[in-house]
């Protein structure tokens, strides 16, 4: 893993510019992307730049269960909102909320082995999950239905007017999903993820914290503030 310590989540905006401008430059396709508060600076970092994603493709990384892409706190409307209205690919896929199961994460994963990810952006929870991938979730796991854990369900109720109303379950990609991208490159701010970052770097590869299994991967970029790196 190679590791990039910023100063603060603009200077890790900038630094995360630079991973995505590097592989447009190397001929990347098709970019995974996350949602969460922290990939929204390097969001506007793409937005401010003449890079051109138009005939690019973008798979996010998951969605709530039972929420439409119109919804305010769906995933497809804080993609469309942080990027996709500004820089449009040429096609954007992110799980649809409102449909079945079985049909969707089929569906799916379909989309991810026919458009075999370059570049994979990543977020991470407070206790080491990678798109929605809770503690306990099996390495090789495909894209599935998940059952949100209390501790997420509490870390993102700050964007719903209560706790109630946070969904209970998403459609996420596997972890095997993740893996399979060429490049990852994993971002977290703050003092809430020093835990989980230093499992994920120097702990032991398990799946009670999920995000370690990047240990395995031949080309992972790591960008973290002071914050979270207290505690490497
Ligand atoms: C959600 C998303 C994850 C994201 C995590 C952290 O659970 N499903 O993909 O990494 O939140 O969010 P934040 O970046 O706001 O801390």
């Amino acid at each position: 893993m190679k590791i990039l310590q910023v100063k603060d989540q603009q200077a890790g905006g900038r630094a995360g510019y630079e991973v995505f401008a590097e592989a447009v430059k190397n001929g990347a396709q098709v970019f995974g992307l996350a949602t969460g508060s922290t990939p929204i600076s390097i969001y506007d970092e793409l937005k401010a730049s003449d890079l051109d994603f138009s005939d690019k493709i973008s798979i996010n990384l998951d969605e709530y269960k039972g929420l439409p892409g119109t919804h305010e706190q769906s995933y497809r409307y804080f993609m469309n909102e942080h990027l996709f209205n500004a820089k449009p690919f040429k096609e954007s896929y992110v799980p649809d909320g409102m449909a079945d199961t079985e049909t969707e994460t089929k569906r799916y994963e379909g989309i991810i082995d026919a458009n075999p990810i370059d570049l994979q952006i990543l977020g991470l929870g407070q206790n080491g999950h990678i798109g929605f991938n809770e503690p306990g979730t099996p390495f090789d796991s495909l894209t599935h239905e998940v059952t949100l854990t209390e501790s997420t369900i509490e870390a993102n109720a700050r964007f719903f007017e209560n706790e109630n109303e946070v969904p209970r379950y998403a459609y996420s990609m596997g972890i095997g999903s993740i893996m399979k991208a060429k490049q990852i490159l994993l971002v977290a701010y703050g003092a809430a993820k020093a835990d989980a970052v230093a499992a994920m770097i120097e702990g032991p590869v398990t799946e009670e914290m999920p995000a370690s299994i990047l240990q395995k991967h031949a080309n992972v970029t790591v960008i973290i503030d002071e914050a979270a790196g207290a505690k490497l």
